[in-house]
C-alpha cells in the first residue's frame, strides 16, 4: 500500500499531482510520501506494540535527512554502517541510544564519533574488530556497548548479490564461536557483550530462512546466559521483502511480526529490528521524461532523461521496476524498451514493457523505487545526482536539490603538472 494514486488519469503523490512536481524541480526525480513512510513504520510496530522493542530504520536504504527526521519523530532509531550515516543521523535528530552500529568494516575515526555520541550498540562481527573497539574506548575511558552479529548459515532464499546470513558470506561470526567471543570480551577493559545480532539478507519473500535464523539466535541466547553471560538484547536485523510488481506476494509485515514474537516469547531481552527497504521500498517513485522514440529493428526503445546512474537496481541486480505513466493515455499498449542516456548497454530500465503511445515530453515513474534508488546513485556520466521531493499530504519540498555543474566541480583541481 502506498499513496501514489491516479486521480482523474493524472498520478498523485498524496494530494500533488506529480506533474506539478516535476514543473518545480525539473526531471528526473525521486518523490516520497510522507505517509507511506508513517504507515510503513506504524504497521512494522504495531505488531511488536506491548513488547521492548527498538526499531532501526537502515539508513542505508534511504539516508535523505528529512526522511530519518520524520522516521525519528515516529519513534525510529538508526541502523548504520559508516560515520556519514552516524553523522546524518544524529543530524536528523535520531535518539543516539536507538542507533545500531552494523558492518565488517568499521574503522577506528568511525567508532571513535560513535563513542563520543553516545550510541545504543555496536554490531561487532569479529575478533579483530572487537579488540580495536576496546581500545578507542579505553582512550576515551568509556565503555562501547556491544553485540556480536551471528552468522547463522541459513540460506535467506533471495538474490545472491543480497544474502549475507550463508556460511560463506563475509558477515557474521559463527554460532559455535559466540561463546568464544563474549569470554574474550569479558577479558577486555572497554567493551560490555550483552547482546547477539544477526541479518540475514535482504528482500527476502518467505518466512521460513527468517524462522530459522531467529530460532537459531534465541537457542544461542539460551546457550549464552547458561554459560553466565548476561544477554539484554537480540538484533533480528532486516530483510523483508516487499511486492515490486503485481502478483508478487511478500509475507505481511504482521505475519512477520506474529512469527518473531512467537520465536522469541519469553526471552527477556529488548528486540532490535533494522528494516529498510519495508519501510522506504513503496514510499518513492522515480520520475523521468520521455526524450526520443528510437526503433533498432524490431525494437521500439524511449529513451528517457533517468538512467542507471541515478536508478541502479535494473542494472545491477536485474531488478523490475513496474513502470507507470504520470498522465493516463487511452488506446492499445504496445511493447517498448525504456533507456536512459549513459554510455552503457545495461542502462536499459525495461524490456518489452507496456506502454500507451509514449511520445516526447511524456513523464514516467518507476514504482517502488524509494528503497536502494537515490541512495545509490552516481554522478557517472557527469550526470548530476536527482531531486529528491518529499510530499506530505498538499504540500511538497525538495530535500535535496539537483547541483549545478560548478559544485559537482567544486571537490576537483588541476595541479600545475596537469597544465
Ligand atoms: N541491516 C543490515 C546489517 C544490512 O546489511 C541491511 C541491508 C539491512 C539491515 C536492511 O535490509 P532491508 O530491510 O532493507 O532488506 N542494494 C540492494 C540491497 C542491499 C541490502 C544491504 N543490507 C538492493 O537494491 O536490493
Amino acid at each position: 500500500m502506498d499513496h501514489f494514486d491516479y486521480r482523474d488519469g493524472t498520478l498523485f503523490a498524496e494530494d500533488v499531482p506529480v506533474s506539478t512536481i516535476a514543473t518545480e524541480a525539473g526531471t528526473p526525480f525521486y518523490v516520497y510520501s510522507s505517509a507511506t513512510l508513517r504507515r510503513h513504520y506504524s504497521v512494522f510496530t504495531e505488531g511488536f506494540a506491548d513488547a521492548d522493542v527498538i526499531v532501526a530504520f537502515a539508513v542505508k536504504a534511504l539516508s535523505n535527512i528529512a526522511v530519518l527526521s520524520l522516521l525519528a519523530k515516529e519513534g525510529a532509531g538508526a541502523d548504520i554502517v559508516s560515520g556519514g550515516e552516524l553523522y546524518r543521523a544524529l543530524k536528523a535528530g535520531v535518539d543516539p541510544r536507538k542507533i545500531v552500529f552494523s558492518g565488517v568494516g568499521k574503522t577506528q575515526e568511525e567508532m571513535a564519533a560513535a563513542l563520543d555520541a553516545g550510541i545504543g550498540q555496536f554490531n561487532v562481527e569479529g575478533e579483530a574488530e572487537l579488540h580495536a573497539l576496546s581500545a578507542v574506548a579505553a582512550d576515551k575511558g568509556l565503555t562501547a556497548p556491544v553485540a556480536f552479529r551471528i552468522n547463522p548459515d541459513v540460506d535467506a532464499q533471495t538474490d545472491d548479490r543480497i544474502s549475507t546470513g550463508r556460511a560463506e558470506d563475509k558477515f557474521g561470526i559463527p554460532c559455535a564461536r559466540a561463546g568464544e567471543m563474549f569470554a574474550m570480551a569479558g577479558g577486555l577493559p572497554s567493551v560490555k557483550a550483552r547482546g547477539v545480532a544477526m541479518h540475514i539478507g535482504s528482500q527476502i519473500t518467505s518466512l521460513s530462512p527468517f524462522r530459522a535464523a531467529a530460532e537459531r539466535a534465541v537457542d544461542l541466547v539460551s546457550e549464552l546466559r547458561a554459560a553466565g553471560y548476561g544477554i539484554e538484547t537480540l538484533d533480528l536485523g532486516g530483510g523483508l521483502g516487499i511486492p515490486y510488481a503485481a502478483g508478487e506476494t511478500p509475507p505481511p509485515p504482521k505475519d512477520y511480526a506474529a512469527l518473531l514474537r512467537s520465536v522469541t516469547d519469553g526471552l527477556d531481552v529488548t528486540i532490535m529490528f533494522e528494516p529498510g527497504r519495508m519501510i522506504a521500498g513503496n514510499a518513492g517513485i522515480f520520475v523521468s521524461k520521455v526524450i526520443y522514440l528510437k526503433t533498432q529493428g524490431t525494437v521500439t526503445y524511449a529513451i528517457v532523461d533517468g538512467a542507471m546512474n541515478d536508478l541502479i537496481r535494473p542494472a545491477l541486480y536485474s531488478a523490475t521496476h513496474a513502470l507507470v505513466p504520470v498522465e493516463e493515455k487511452v488506446g492499445t499498449p504496445t511493447p517498448f524498451h525504456v533507456a536512459g542516456p549513459v554510455c552503457e548497454s545495461t542502462d536499459v530500465f525495461s524490456r518489452d514493457v507496456a506502454m500507451v503511445n509514449p511520445q516526447p515530453g511524456d513523464l514516467i515513474a518507476y514504482r517502488t523505487a524509494g528503497a536502494y534508488g537515490a541512495v545509490q546513485a552516481s554522478e557517472y556520466n557527469t550526470r548530476p545526482l536527482v531531486p529528491e521531493v518529499l510530499v506530505d499530504g498538499d504540500q511538497f519540498a525538495v530535500i535535496r536539490r539537483r547541483p549545478t555543474y560548478d559544485e559537482m566541480l567544486s571537490l576537483e583541481t588541476i595541479p600545475d603538472f596537469a597544465r
